[in-house]
């Protein structure tokens, strides 16, 4: 007996501790803990921490762990001589699908997925080491010297340095900049069996190595209706520009005869508000209110277009509200990431619940390689016609 469930709509693929989602109450819990609580008191390699083994760290496991982790910032020399093989103008996302894969091309030592010592291995160095591939593929884009890492800083400082530090002078971390950036991965950090998650395990669950699997997960994320959402949801506002323009574009998106969409709007789960887009409402407005830009005319069009959408029938019948897509982009572009980069930013977070999520399934003693069935309805069984005989 099969079931057909196009887009795993009502099926659930795997059992896991890791994250829950109540999408009709816009909930999002982290091991239990809500996504609320851990934005506001803790940092990213915090939440790191706790979705890899469970529990909040202690002190001493906070500083081994936040230690362990930046002592692994650095990649291979040769990585830097493997991006020259690309454009200048390749998309950064296309850039780490590549030099992700390539880690398994580097690093033997911990490929061995049997191994809990290497699945470990493995998983501290795809954490550690994604922030600086992410400021290598910005900054090959933009011409300027790659950037060493600096230990001696935290990780969400030492990406932001990475990326905007030119060797010219010295370049300061600022505090609040850190902390948004820092607030921003732990909201992107896991999300249940989304795409390109459901994508790493089904690499994962062939044997694949774990590098391999989380570059799966990049080109996945990649997608508009997915990780690409929050590069096109801004590109989507630059091209409403302004709000008398928004009118016209709801009723595209209501057209069924128009594949237009709102970019940043709607969820596969979520029928209520994305807990994660308030918080990354409220960053935004921490950040423009800091870098000076509280009257982008962007945020005026991103708030100007929610507040008409969730009165909007078609909306509210559909159960569409915005995502952590939606807000992104503008605190990514006020920050000084250009669109290319913010599918980047989000695989830099999602790193680790990709990790935590491959770990599990391989820690699963049920676990076994994931070969979907289908329903089909191509031609029956027909016998072979000779060239010459054919019409
Ligand atoms: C992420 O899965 C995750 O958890 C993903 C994510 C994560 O953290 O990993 O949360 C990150 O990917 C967030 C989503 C980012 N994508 C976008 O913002 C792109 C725009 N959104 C849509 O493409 C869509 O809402 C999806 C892909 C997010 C969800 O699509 P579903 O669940 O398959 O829903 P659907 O396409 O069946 O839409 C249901 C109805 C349809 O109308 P009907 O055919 O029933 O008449 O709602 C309409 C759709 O046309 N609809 C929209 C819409 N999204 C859905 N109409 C206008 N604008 C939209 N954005």
């Amino acid at each position: 007996m099969f079931t057909y469930d196009p887009g795993f709509t009502s099926t659930a693929s795997c059992e896991s501790k890791i994250t829950y989602i109540d999408g009709d109450e816009g909930m999002l819990l982290y091991r239990g803990y809500p996504i609320e609580q851990l934005a506001v008191h803790g940092d990213f390699l915090e939440t790191c921490y706790l979705l890899l083994y469970g529990e909040l760290p202690n002190t001493t496991d906070k500083h081994k762990f936040d230690h362990t982790v930046m002592r692994h910032t650095m990649v291979h020399e040769q990585m830097s001589r493997f991006l020259s093989g690309f454009r200048r103008d390749a998309h950064p996302m296309a850039v780490m699908v590549a030099t992700v894969g390539a880690m398994s091309a580097f690093y033997h030592d911990s490929l061995d997925i049997t191994n809990p010592h290497h699945r470990m291995v493995s998983s501290i160095r795809m954490i550690a080491k994604m922030p600086t591939m992410a400021s290598m593929a910005y900054k090959y884009s933009i011409g300027q010297p790659f950037v060493y890492p600096k230990n001696d800083l935290g990780y969400t400082a030492n990406f932001l340095r990475m990326c905007f530090s030119i060797p010219c002078e010295e370049y300061v971390v600022d505090p609040v900049l850190e902390r948004a950036l820092d607030r921003i991965f732990i909201l992107h950090a896991d999300h249940e069996q989304n795409a390109s998650t459901s994508t790493v395990r089904l690499a994962g669950s062939s044997g694949a190595n774990p590098f391999a699997c989380v570059a799966a997960g990049i080109a996945c994320l990649w997608g508009p209706a997915h990780g690409g959402a929050n590069e096109a949801a801004l590109a989507m506002l630059e091209e409403i520009g302004t709000p008398e323009r928004i009118p016209h574009y709801i009723a595209r998106a209501k057209d069924k005869n128009d594949p237009f969409r709102l970019m940043g709007f709607g969820h596969r789960v979520y029928k209520n508000y994305d807990p994660r887009a308030k918080l990354m409402q409220q960053t935004t407005h921490e950040v423009l209110n800091l870098l000076g830009h509280r009257d982008d005319p962007l945020l005026q069009v991103a708030l100007e277009l929610e507040r008409i959408a969730l009165h909007d029938e078609y909306f509210i019948e559909k159960k569409l509200y915005p995502n952590i897509d939606f807000y992104s982009g503008i605190t990514l572009k006020a920050m000084g990431f250009p669109t290319s980069m913010f599918t980047v930013l989000f695989a830099l977070a999602r790193t680790v619940g990709w990790i935590a999520q491959w770990k599990e399934m391989i820690e699963d003693p049920s676990q076994k390689i994931g070969r979907p069935r289908q329903l089909y309805t191509g031609a029956p069984k027909r016998e072979y016609i000779e060239l010459a005989n054919r019409a």
